[in-house]
């Protein structure tokens, strides 16, 4: 199965053009490397309603497998990633940010610091990442080798419980 992702970047600074969004370059890299076709990336201010719209145009219209985001995740007035995802999820999946904030912990206290979520809405599963390039590859690092085989069986096409144990390799 193809495995398709969008990589959405929420960030008022780069939204505005006034800082480099190498933390959706990163997702980018990391997602490709495993397998994954990117098929759409933005930018999007730490707005509610905007960044539901995006996450529910990429589950209903571009039906993607999996969509990453970056950003928003803190404790600032306007970071409500977590809260926007979580109005359009219809399911928590909430082992994946268990498993990020554990290895996040690992390196950094301040990983308790990021309210990241993930869920499923249809057939896409989403994941929230906060918002530094360094936190991105640490997080999604400790995820993404199990992902492919939740959207496998989300999508009906792996058994509940494959034979590969701990996963590990190609989508994981
Ligand atoms: N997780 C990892 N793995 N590595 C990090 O450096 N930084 C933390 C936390 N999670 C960090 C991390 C910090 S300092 C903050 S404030 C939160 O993520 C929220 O980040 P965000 O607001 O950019 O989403």
């Amino acid at each position: 199965m193809e495995m398709t992702a969008a990589v959405l970047t929420m960030s008022d600074k780069g939204y505005e053009g006034l800082r480099q969004d190498t933390s959706g370059s990163a997702i980018c890299q990391m997602l490709e490397a495993a397998g994954y076709r990117i098929v759409h990336q933005e930018i999007l201010p730490d707005d509610f309603d905007a960044i539901a719209s995006a996450l529910k145009a990429c589950a209903d219209e571009r039906k993607v497998c999996l969509v990453v985001t970056t950003g928003g995740t803190g404790f600032a007035p306007r970071d409500v990633t977590p809260e926007a995802t979580a109005s359009v999820l219809e399911r928590f999946t909430p082992g994946i940010p268990e498993a990020m904030r554990a290895e996040s912990m690992r390196i950094t206290p301040r990983g308790m610091l990021s309210r990241e979520t993930a869920g499923i809405r249809g057939q896409t599963l989403i994941v929230n990442c906060p918002g530094s390039e360094k936190a991105v590859r640490e997080c999604l690092g400790a995820v993404l080798p199990a992902l492919g085989h939740g959207i496998e069986i989300l999508r009906g096409v792996a058994g509940e419980c494959g034979s590969h144990g701990k996963g590990g390799h190609g989508h994981g």
